[in-house]
């Protein structure tokens, strides 16, 4: 036997050593108890890894608008910056200034009049970001009627039913009435005039979203200012709007740059964005910014140290990691604005390419279309179809591998049950043709049956993302 030859033998003598060790020991190791004896690092990585082998593959999961993809070098990166916290201003005075040049790039790109006045901060995604903007809205507000010496206790916010759950969260968190404006199977968002009805003394601003999250199109943005403005001529209530812009923040300025919906808007006082979604990083980074400092009251900046000096925060959390806002620079330097039109264009093209077939393929509808808005669909089920759901569907696509999401559209919608799909960075052309083949191949075998399906118990859901 040759030396090589022998030191194979004794790596897999160790390694099915290792092995036994780690099938012991792991019947021992305490599922929800803390273990008396911990575990060498090597086995309890082996042990972790193993159970995280059936989790779904990123790359091919629809079901999320979060980045599940970025470049080596960005990986890289962040395993440098793995162990800064993001609070630390002081002791990571780099980190710190990337994060500020990200907010200004941010107030560049949403076209903040001066964008070196506009303020903002990171965040840990868009629901800490709407958080801040719903509560900064209720202040506002708050200030107003009590200078008039008016009753403070029901502010409401106005929104369309499609908004994500996070301004249901805001509106139980933060004690304020969610005024909810209800789609319709016509209007799948909230339009101008329907926000501007619902808008009393007692509003403390409309939610409008560029992006929804159940069929990815646009809020009118600009069409609720002008019904704002109305509303003020007739009544005197100047009432603000926060753009929940999650998606569409980092989509927009690229696929759509024509669209005004930001801070060229005198009543958009604040934005929102999620720098895991196309923003191109991996979760969790997010991004709220207000279009000057005005706009964010002295009361809710807090001070750190940072340079011997002292820097405001505005987040939630006070720890909070370093490497995503490293990552997103690196996307704003390594992709740069060509850089992320190409990539939202091509988004949208696949996007596009996919929707088309699927609107090809009869019992199909097409919900929504992706060209113009973020690269995101819905299709729902002909009404004549009574073998077979989206449901069942969305499970016959998940034994492929694919994970899109099925469910029922909101309330006086929920009649409609859908399958979303959702386009991000990583999904090239050839998983569009293998996914098309997939649904086509599916739907043929559903059409095929000759009675319906076994109804699964509990399989319908509602609304998560
Ligand atoms: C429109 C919208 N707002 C807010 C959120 C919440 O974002 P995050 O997951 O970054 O907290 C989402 C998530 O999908 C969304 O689509």
């Amino acid at each position: 036997m040759n030396p090589r030859q022998r030191s194979t033998l004794l790596d897999t003598d160790s390694r099915l050593g290792h092995r036994l060790q780690l099938r012991r020991t792991a019947g021992q190791v305490p599922r929800h108890r803390l273990g008396e004896q911990g575990l060498q690092a090597d086995l309890a990585y082996q042990l972790v890894h193993d159970h995280l082998m059936l989790d779904g593959n990123a790359r091919l999961n629809l079901a999320t608008f979060v980045g599940t993809w970025m470049e080596p070098e960005a990986l890289q990166l962040m395993q440098e910056c793995a162990e800064k916290n993001m609070i630390d201003k002081d002791e990571y005075p780099q980190t710190a200034e990337l994060e500020e040049r990200c907010l200004r790039i941010l107030a560049d790109l949403w076209n903040a009049e001066d964008p070196d006045a506009a303020v903002g901060t990171s965040t840990t995604g868009s629901s800490e970001g709407c958080m801040l903007g719903g509560m900064v809205l209720k202040w506002h507000w708050r200030q107003r009627r009590r200078a008039q010496d008016l009753d403070d206790r029901r502010p409401n916010l106005v929104m369309g039913t499609n908004t994500q759950i996070c301004w249901d969260k805001f509106c139980a968190y933060f004690d304020v009435e969610p005024r909810m404006v209800p789609i319709t199977p016509e209007r799948l968002h909230l339009t101008g005039a329907e926000a501007a009805a619902r808008c009393d003394e007692n509003t403390i601003g409309v939610v409008g979203v560029l992006g929804s999250t159940f069929d990815g199109s646009y809020e009118p943005i600009a069409e609720m200012q002008a019904c704002l403005d109305q509303l003020q001529e007739r009544t005197g209530l100047d009432v603000p709007i926060h753009v929940d812009a999650a998606s569409g923040g980092f989509v927009a300025p690229f696929n759509s740059p024509e669209l005004v919906w930001d801070f060229r808007l005198p009543r958009v006082k604040s934005i929102n964005t999620s720098g895991h979604k196309y923003g191109g990083v991996l979760p969790g980074v997010g991004w709220v910014l207000w279009r000057e400092q005005a706009a964010l009251p002295e009361e809710l900046r807090f001070n750190v140290n940072y340079l011997g000096g002292e820097m405001p925060t505005i987040g939630m959390n006070f720890s909070r990691p370093g490497a995503q806002v490293v990552a997103q620079y690196f996307n704003f330097v390594h992709l740069g604005r060509e850089g992320y039109r190409q990539r939202m264009a091509s988004l949208e093209s696949i996007a596009c390419c996919l929707a088309d077939a699927m609107a090809e393929m009869p019992p199909l509808r097409l919900l929504s279309h992706p060209r113009g808005q973020l690269p995101v669909f819905a299709v729902t089920l002909d009404p004549a179809v009574s073998n077979w759901t989206v449901f069942q569907l969305s499970e016959r696509l998940r034994s492929r591998g694919w994970l899109v999401p099925a469910y029922t559209l909101p309330a006086s919608c929920e009649q409609i049950a859908v399958l979303r799909f959702v386009l991000r960075a990583g999904f090239t052309r050839d998983m569009a043709d293998q996914l098309l083949e997939d649904v086509a191949r599916a739907v043929d075998w559903f059409q095929r049956l000759p009675s319906p399906m076994p109804e699964p118990v509990g399989s319908e859901q509602s609304f998560h993302h």
